[in-house]
């Protein structure tokens, strides 16, 4: 029971885990999404300012000429009306976003970052530099749920600004070459929302799998006790059984198919000469118990009533069988033999015998002794038949035997205990005036 609730257990665990992993990989995916379409947006617009070699705007407070293009000749114009205008290189515009996206309030948070920034505002913040470390050993992309300093969590995204040609414009006096790693824009979308959405559903889901857990548990708990008192009572009636089957004068024991034993009782271990039930089980009991006749000629198993009772399906008696015990000896049994079914199909027979020795013996005694009776009363005059049988009634006895047709039987009728007499005792009874009608 223990294994079976830990298995479950661990089937609950495991299931919690994919779940989960399921959840933080889908939301990770859709903020990835989110992320590096942001990011594809802000490329593009930053590549369309490259591939113009900058974009000219009016010069304002909030605008003035870049200083850190002070070296680019044609910096600042002025119109053929006056107008004065400079020279916007892409960063700088990516940055005027940036702070624009700032003063808005905006969630979302760009910047543009660089190890070795020609402008400090530009300057890699430490998750960006450990981007821009690994973008040089090649890395393509870096990005993770990180804390901002600001106390909130992000989703951040990043990738390489590799130097181009049209860079090289405003970048080579910094001593980039194309295919160098310049920077990178970072995009940060704030994930607290939707981590708190992400949290409830965790939450949810662990319930669920509580319940789950806990009706799993209790019907393990509820299955093995049930298990445990069928179990109780099959042991509890198995020791009944045994305990009557132990009980009785009658020997008993099955065998299965094959002859081979599948149980004995005391009475049948005492009659054998077996001390241990183990000495009988599997054994072949054709082979142990009854293996010879009474002449001592092998009886083969194939001619064994049981073997043909198990064959047939049918139960038997046999009046007198010879049975060996462990010793040698032997006893004449009295024995039947009941097929055991199961689903209309016969699995082995029950055997039970008993040591008619005695019976025998007694039966074989009142045999001679009736025969020494019968010689004795056949000699014996009429008045020499007790006082007791005189009173008694007498009655012809009808009997297939032509030896005992027409004998007086002497004793009470009531309680049919007859004596033969002889047929010629009976006649002189018949003459005296005993007797019944009609006879003989
Ligand atoms: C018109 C000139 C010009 C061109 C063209 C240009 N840049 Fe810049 N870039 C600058 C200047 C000037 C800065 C200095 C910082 C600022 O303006 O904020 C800068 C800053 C940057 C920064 C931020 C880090 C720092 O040094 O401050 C990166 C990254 C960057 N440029 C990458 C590139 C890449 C990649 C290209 C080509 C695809 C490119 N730039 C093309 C002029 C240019």
């Amino acid at each position: 029971m223990l294994i079976l609730m830990l298995a479950w257990t661990c089937a609950v665990a495991a299931s919690v885990y994919f779940s989960l992993e399921q959840h933080r990989q889908a939301f990770y995916a859709e903020m990835y999404a989110q992320a590096k379409g942001i990011h594809s947006m802000d490329m593009e617009y930053r590549n369309w300012v490259t591939s113009h070699g900058g974009v000219y705007v009016p010069v304002t407070e909030s605008t003035p000429p870049n200083p850190y293009l002070s070296h680019i000749s044609e910096r600042d114009v002025t119109t053929k009306s006056g107008k004065h205008l400079t020279l916007m290189n892409p960063a700088y515009m990516t940055r005027q976003v940036n702070e624009l996206m700032d003063r808005h309030d905006a969630p979302l948070r760009g910047h543009i970052a660089s190890l070795k920034p020609i402008n400090p505002v530009n300057k890699a913040d430490p998750w960006e530099v450990k981007a821009l470390t690994a973008f040089e050993r090649g890395k393509k992309e870096v990005a993770s749920i990180e804390k901002m300093e600001n106390g909130r969590n992000y989703f951040r995204f990043i990738q390489p600004m590799v130097t181009e040609k049209s860079c090289l414009k405003c970048h080579a006096q910094q001593g980039y070459k194309a295919g160098d790693i310049r920077g990178g824009i970072s995009v940060s979308i704030p994930v607290d929302a939707p981590l708190a959405i992400e949290n409830r559903e965790t939450l949810t889901l662990l319930a669920g799998h509580g319940v789950i857990w806990l009706l799993g548990l209790a019907g393990i708990l509820i299955g093995s006790r049930r298990q445990q008192q069928a179990l109780l009572s099959v042991r509890k009636s198995e020791a009944e059984v045994l305990l009557l089957a132990n009980s009785i004068a009658h020997a008993i024991y099955g065998q299965d198919l094959n002859g081979k034993c599948t149980f004995a009782n005391a009475a049948c271990m005492q009659l054998l000469g077996y001390r241990h039930e183990a000495e009988l089980l599997g054994k072949d009991m054709h082979a142990l118990v009854h293996h010879s006749r009474a002449d001592g000629t092998p009886y083969p198993a194939a001619e064994c009533p049981t073997h043909r009772g198990i064959r047939e399906g049918q139960s038997l008696h046999i009046d007198e069988e010879v049975l060996w015990r462990k010793n040698g000896s032997s006893f004449p049994a009295s024995y039947w033999s009941y097929p055991v079914m199961q689903d209309d199909q016969c699995v082995g027979a029950v055997v039970t015998f008993l040591d008619i020795t005695e019976q025998k013996r007694v039966g074989d005694e009142l045999k001679q002794s009736q025969k020494l009776l019968d010689s004795i009363v056949e000699h014996i005059p009429i008045h020499a038949v007790p006082q007791k049988c005189r009173r008694a009634a007498f009655r012809t006895v009808q009997s297939r035997r032509r030896k005992d047709a027409g004998v007086f039987a002497a004793g009470s009728a009531r309680q049919e205990r007859f004596r033969f007499i002889s047929a010629g005792a009976g006649r002189v009874l018949l003459r005296q005036g005993y007797g019944c009608a009609g006879e003989p």
